[in-house]
C-alpha cells in the first residue's frame, strides 16, 4: 500500500508576518516526522498541495493520501484538497470537506454547538469598526479570527477591557484575517484539551490536557495567546492526565464527544474546552490537529498513554481504512448523530 502525504504550500506570502513564517517551519517538520513514520509500514510519498496534485497522485499510484493540508487561501481552505480528493473517489485521512469547514469556521460551529445544547461562549461578529458601537457587551471581551488556527490573531492584549480598545483591535484583525472578527463572551475558568480518536461506536478519548496559565508573567492575560504559546512556553504548565475528578472528567469527555460528532467530524480531532461553574464550554475544535511531534498536543497526549509517535501516526491511518472499508464512497458525513 502506497500513501501520499500530501502538506502545503508555504503561508508566508500570504499571512506576511512571523505567525506566517513559525506556520511553514512547523508544518515542513510535521511533514518530515509523519513520513519517517509512516515509512515503517508503507511506501510513501510526500506531495505539496496544488491544482496538480490528482495527477501527481495518480502518477504515484498513491492508494491513500495523508491529509496535513490546513490550506493556504481562503475562508474554505481545510476543505481544498478533501473535495478534490472526494470527487476523485481518492481516499484520504481524516474529516470529509463539511466537517472541516464547519469546524474551521468559529461562528458557523459555534451556532451548530448552540442548536445542539452544547454551551460553548456567545459572541457578535463584526466587518467593520463602526458596528462595533451598536453591541451590548460585559467588557472584558475577546477579539479573534473566525478562521485561524496556533492563536493567529489571538495576542494577550485581544482581551480587551474597553470599547477604544476593542476598537483598535477590531480594525487590526480585518486588516490580516478573513472578516468578520468574533467578538467573544470570555470565560475566566480551567482550560482544558481533549483528544478524540474513531468513529462511530469506536470513538476513544485520549488523556485530558490540562492547559494551567496561573504561572504566565503578571500583567499578562491568562489566555493561551501567540505569546503564550510560542514565547512564554515555560510558564505554562500542562498537566497529563489533567486534575479532574472522575465525574467531571466524564462530563468533559461526553461534552467534546457530542461536539465531534455535531459537526460529523471523522477519525480524529482536537477539541478546546474551558470550565466555568462545572459547565464545559466548547471554545473550538480542531478538525485537523497539528501532528508535530515536539510540540502537538495530540502527540504529547498519545505519548501519556504509552503510544510512541509512530503508533500515533500508524492508527490515524488504521481508523480510516477501516471506516473506508465500512464506507467506501466516504459519502456520508460519518459521524453526525441526531444531536440537530
Ligand atoms: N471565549 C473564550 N473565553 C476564554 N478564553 C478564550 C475564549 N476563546 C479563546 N480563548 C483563549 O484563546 C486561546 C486560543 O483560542 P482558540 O482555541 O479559539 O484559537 P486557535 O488559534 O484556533 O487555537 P489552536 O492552537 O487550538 O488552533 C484558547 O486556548 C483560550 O485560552
Ligand atoms: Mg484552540
Amino acid at each position: 500500500m502506497k500513501i501520499g502525504i500530501v502538506m502545503d504550500k508555504p503561508r508566508a506570502k500570504i499571512l506576511q508576518n512571523e505567525e506566517g513564517l513559525l506556520e511553514d517551519q512547523i508544518k515542513k517538520s510535521t511533514a518530515a516526522f509523519v513520513e519517517e513514520a509512516l515509512q515503517t509500514e508503507y511506501d510513501t510519498v510526500l506531495l505539496v498541495y496544488d491544482k496538480d496534485i490528482i495527477t501527481k497522485l495518480r502518477m504515484e499510484n498513491v492508494d491513500l493520501v495523508f491529509n496535513l493540508c490546513n490550506g493556504i487561501r481562503g475562508e474554505s481552505r481545510l476543505s481544498q484538497l478533501p473535495s478534490m480528493l472526494e470527487s476523485e473517489g481518492i481516499p484520504y485521512t481524516g474529516s470529509g470537506p463539511i466537517p472541516h469547514g464547519i469546524a474551521y469556521n468559529k461562528i458557523f460551529s459555534g451556532k451548530i454547538f448552540k442548536a445542539s445544547d452544547i454551551p460553548t461562549p456567545g459572541f457578535y461578529t463584526v466587518r467593520s469598526e463602526e458596528e462595533v458601537e451598536n453591541l451590548s457587551l460585559k467588557f472584558p471581551v475577546l477579539v479573534k479570527p473566525k478562521d485561524e488556527g496556533s492563536s493567529r490573531g489571538i495576542k494577550d492584549d485581544s482581551l480587551v477591557y474597553n470599547m477604544e480598545d476593542l476598537r483598535r483591535k477590531v480594525i487590526e484583525n480585518l486588516e490580516s484575517y478573513n472578516p468578520p472578527v468574533m467578538i467573544t463572551e470570555y470565560l475566566d475558568g480551567a482550560e482544558y484539551t481533549v483528544g478524540i480518536m474513531g468513529n462511530r461506536e469506536n470513538l476513544r478519548v485520549l488523556p485530558i490536557m490540562e492547559i494551567d496559565l496561573s504561572r504566565l508573567p503578571k500583567g499578562m492575560n491568562k489566555i493561551y495567546s501567540f505569546e503564550a504559546k510560542f514565547e512564554f512556553e515555560d510558564f505554562v504548565t500542562y498537566h497529563l492526565p489533567a486534575r479532574l475528578d472522575d465525574r467531571m472528567k466524564k462530563k468533559i469527555e461526553e461534552t467534546a464527544i457530542k461536539a465531534y460528532q455535531s459537526l460529523g467530524l471523522r477519525d480524529y480531532s482536537r477539541v478546546d474546552i474551558r470550565l466555568k461553574d462545572g459547565i464545559p464550554y466548547v471554545i473550538e475544535i480542531n478538525s485537523l490537529p497539528g501532528l508535530n511531534s515536539e510540540i502537538s498536543d495530540i502527540v504529547k497526549m498519545a505519548y501519556a498513554e504509552g503510544q510512541t509517535y509512530q503508533e500515533l501516526v500508524l492508527s490515524i491511518v488504521e481508523i480510516a481504512k477501516e471506516r473506508i472499508l465500512v464506507d467506501p464512497m466516504q459519502e456520508l458525513v460519518s459521524n453526525i448523530n441526531e444531536v440537530i
